[in-house]
């Protein structure tokens, strides 16, 4: 059986313990990386034994014996990538692997570096690279983080969207095109508006220097929310092999163009964390079109925040009002919610028994509700992914430019503005109730 190496960059950092560690204890559980050792990279100097109980406290098992033989897998390799010689020490005890996946959960400003090193590693089996975002900050400098890549890992890289690894979000595609039900009434005639929100009741936490520097447009915008748009913009692939799925979302996130409608926000403690004052957005709402005669003149709706009233994702697809009789009916919609729960909603129009007044009735499924501790979580299907070699679930070079060209496309029409303060535990800055579907949600 082939043996995999999954290597940590950034082992010690916030990622790495909130959502990675968790991630592949919980894929052990669920039966996977069974043939797969972790090596943890840090400058800190932890050791194995710090690194493993740095993970217990990580992933909080509630098996005491499974925890003890999953441990066995982790190892911490104290390495300074600034400094040849440490780096050349690891890089010699991975020639001794077969299959190694790098993931670097790092600053992007050490991706050259890293790259460049673990690229002339030998080892026996494949070489695969997991990055994390931000991929750039904008199309030109993506294009040549791209080119980087690219010279030293070919197709081998594996630019990660953690949304994309969310049970909902995969399920957005399957039940468009494998319900007869939708895809008839899926355009512009019978579809009101889109809206993607996702809400967040916590700060920035121990981030807050990385974050500072990149905000709420870039950090999830022009990823997880724009992602969510091409699966349900996008026009059915040509094949369902994964580069064809991939050009038609690359295809429609094109032809995604932001309004003038756009807000700006930041919640009132943030310049405080901050230590200095800052323009930096903490909350974006923004009004946008997808310019192909399926979408015409439909608005998709994207919010973003972080310290709002509560957390919640929701891709909401309203549908337009229905002629029965002379009776007034109420808008149809979809509601596909990512966060708590991952669940499907259907509210249509019904009369309840003996009565003439038409009501909105949901019919709902809870995808998660009833595997919730043994639920795989996001990074665990992206790893697994990788280690297959397969990129379904990963974001390709094209989809990530067109959605920096969609971004861009925002900061120009923000430029010089400042973001209009908002209490924390609000719904944001009042002025986004202006962008006309959010008066249900915002202010
Ligand atoms: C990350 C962002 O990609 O997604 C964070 O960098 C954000 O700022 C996080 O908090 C949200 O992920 P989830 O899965 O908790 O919705």
């Amino acid at each position: 059986m082939d043996h995999n190496t999954l290597v940590l960059f950034g082992a010690t950092g916030d990622l790495t313990q909130r959502k990675l560690l968790p991630a592949i204890w919980s894929g052990y559980m669920n039966g996977r990386f069974v043939n797969t050792d972790i090596i943890g990279i840090g400058r800190k100097n932890w050791g194995t034994e710090g690194f493993r109980s740095h993970a217990r406290d990580a992933c909080r098992p509630s098996n005491d014996a499974r925890w003890s033989a999953f441990e066995q897998k982790l190892e911490f390799f104290q390495t300074d990538v600034e400094d040849k010689k440490s780096f050349d020490a690891l890089c010699h005890h991975l020639e001794t692997r077969q299959n190694l996946l790098f993931m670097l959960a790092t600053l992007p400003e050490l991706f050259p570096k890293i790259t460049e090193r673990i690229a002339k590693i030998k080892n026996a089996g494949f070489k695969r690279v997991m990055i994390e975002k931000p991929f750039g900050h904008d199309v030109k400098s993506a294009k040549s983080l791209h080119r980087l890549l690219s010279k030293h890992f070919g197709d081998q890289v594996y630019p990660i969207d953690h949304y994309l690894g969310k049970s909902t979000v995969r399920n957005i595609m399957v039940l468009r095109f494998s319900n007869p039900l939708f895809e008839p009434v899926w355009n512009h005639k019978y579809i009101d508006n889109v809206q993607i929100i996702q809400s967040e009741d916590q700060g920035t936490s121990r981030r807050i220097e990385f974050y500072d520097k990149t905000g709420a447009l870039q950090d999830m915008v022009q990823s997880h929310l724009l992602q969510m748009l091409a699966r349900v913009a996008m026009e059915p692939p040509k094949t369902w092999a994964p580069l064809s799925v991939s050009a038609a979302k690359a295809n429609v996130l094109k032809k995604a163009r932001p309004s003038e409608q756009v807000v700006f926000g930041q919640y009132a403690g943030y310049e405080s964390e901050v230590g200095h004052p800052t323009d930096t957005e903490t909350f974006v709402a923004l009004k946008a079109f997808v310019d192909t005669p399926r979408w015409k003149g439909v608005p998709f709706y994207l919010l973003s925040g972080k310290k709002l009233e509560k957390r919640f994702a929701e891709v909401i697809i309203t549908f337009k009002p229905a002629h029965y009789m002379d009776q007034q009916t109420l808008k149809d919609t979809l509601t596909i919610t990512l966060q708590p729960d991952e669940k499907f909603a259907l509210s249509v129009n019904l009369k309840e028994i003996g009565q003439t007044e038409l009501k909105s009735f949901k019919m709902e499924y809870c995808q998660s509700c009833d595997v919730r501790p043994n639920a795989p979580q996001n990074y665990e299907i992206l790893f697994q992914e990788a280690l297959l070699g397969k990129k379904t679930f990963f974001a390709s070079w094209k989809e990530i430019e067109a959605c920096w060209k969609f971004v861009d496309a925002v900061q120009n029409k923000v430029r010089g503005q400042k973001p209009l303060k908002y209490a924390e535990g609000s719904k944001g800055p009042q002025t986004a109730a202006s962008i006309t579907e959010w008066k249900d949600y915002v202010g």
